[in-house]
């Protein structure tokens, strides 16, 4: 179906519909390689349309953080009809995917997203994006078989790079050993295969940061949104630019901030932004963008973004996982 061309640019979140009929008007937009300023221009979903020489991506652009639990695959299907990510993200209409992957026993965090360009980096081995796991263990493990793994250890498809391994402790009680293991590599079932090579199979794995995400505040099955800074910071982490749509919201708001601040300072109340001054909008969330909610429950995260809540059977189902 053919859309207006300011209509397309502003579901792909590139400019409101009024700024967008300004980037057209200006000559900043191409359509298929040539510029279009004409306002009532359609577009068919084919087009390859470019603001200022960057192409843009027609779905908006989603990232989500999502707590896998155990017992669910990291593939939007699965053929042998098991419980996939899919199962957690039925109400988001964007057709997102999982950044790597983690082991159907394994729980954590898990990046799903639609930039591509970002998924690529952060699983290019060149950008090291670390890796944080939450690893249990049964028996005691001796301090030389930990600086194996922080040395690297010889597995079938190569040696391992070398890790940060911190030993939490040991359980006597239940003989197990807790330790979390950083890693930048991203092997298929690497820290199991690491740990079994030091002899000590895997009880329970969980992964607990990436990059500058961390699980904080979400529970099993739990997903939310991410912040814009938090975007930032990924991209950053990987070597990519700063979004120029972005970067040109972000000078807008310092911009107008201060003029806000100033106003405020010298008493002028016809420049104030808005009545109640800008704490008040802050409240309300600019950027507060609803995600849809599986269970009919929601809360949100101590940041403020509306996570989608995990059944409650689940919830206590893997209760106690966590505790071993
Ligand atoms: N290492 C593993 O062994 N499993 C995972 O799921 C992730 C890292």
């Amino acid at each position: 179906m053919e859309e207006r061309l300011q209509k397309v640019l502003a579901q792909a979140g590139v400019a409101s519909r009024r700024e967008a009929e300004e980037y057209i008007t200006a000559g900043r937009v191409k359509v298929n390689g040539k510029v279009v300023k004409e306002l009532g221009t359609k577009v068919g979903p084919d087009a390859f349309i470019m603001v200022d020489g960057h192409p843009i991506q027609r779905e908006r652009k989603t990232y989500l953080l999502f707590y896998k639990p155990r017992g669910v695959v990291t593939t939007m299907k699965d053929p042998e009809g098991r419980k996939s990510i899919a199962d957690y993200v039925k109400d988001i209409p964007q057709r997102v995917y999982p950044v790597g992957r983690l082991d159907y026993n394994t729980e954590g965090l898990l990046l799903l997203t639609n930039d591509g360009e970002l998924a690529q980096a952060m699983t290019h081995p060149s950008h090291e994006v670390n890796k944080i796991y939450e690893v249990t263990v049964p028996g005691i493990v001796p301090q030389e078989k930990l600086d194996l793994l922080r040395i690297g250890v010889t597995l079938e498809d190569g040696m391992t790079a070398p890790a940060i391994v911190d030993l939490v402790g040991y359980d006597y009680e239940k003989n197990l050993t807790r330790f979390n293991v950083t890693i930048h590599e991203g092997r298929n079932r690497q820290v199991r295969r690491m740990c079994d090579y030091i002899g000590f199979p895997v009880r329970y794995l969980r992964r607990v940061q990436m990059g500058t995400l961390t699980l904080d505040g979400l529970r099993r099955g739990d997903c939310r949104e991410l912040f814009n800074e938090e975007i930032e910071e990924l991209r950053a982490e990987c070597g990519l630019k700063r979004e120029p749509e972005k970067k040109a919201k972000a000078e807008k708001k310092t911009q107008w901030k201060t003029e806000d601040k100033q106003a405020r300072r010298t008493g002028d109340e016809s420049k104030r932004k808005t009545a109640e001054g800008p704490e008040r909008k802050r409240q309300a969330g600019p950027n507060a963008r609803p995600v849809a909610d599986n269970s009919g429950k929601s809360r949100r995260s101590p940041g403020g973004r509306e996570v989608i809540r995990q059944s409650k059977k689940e919830a206590v189902a893997f209760a106690d996982f966590g505790r071993v």
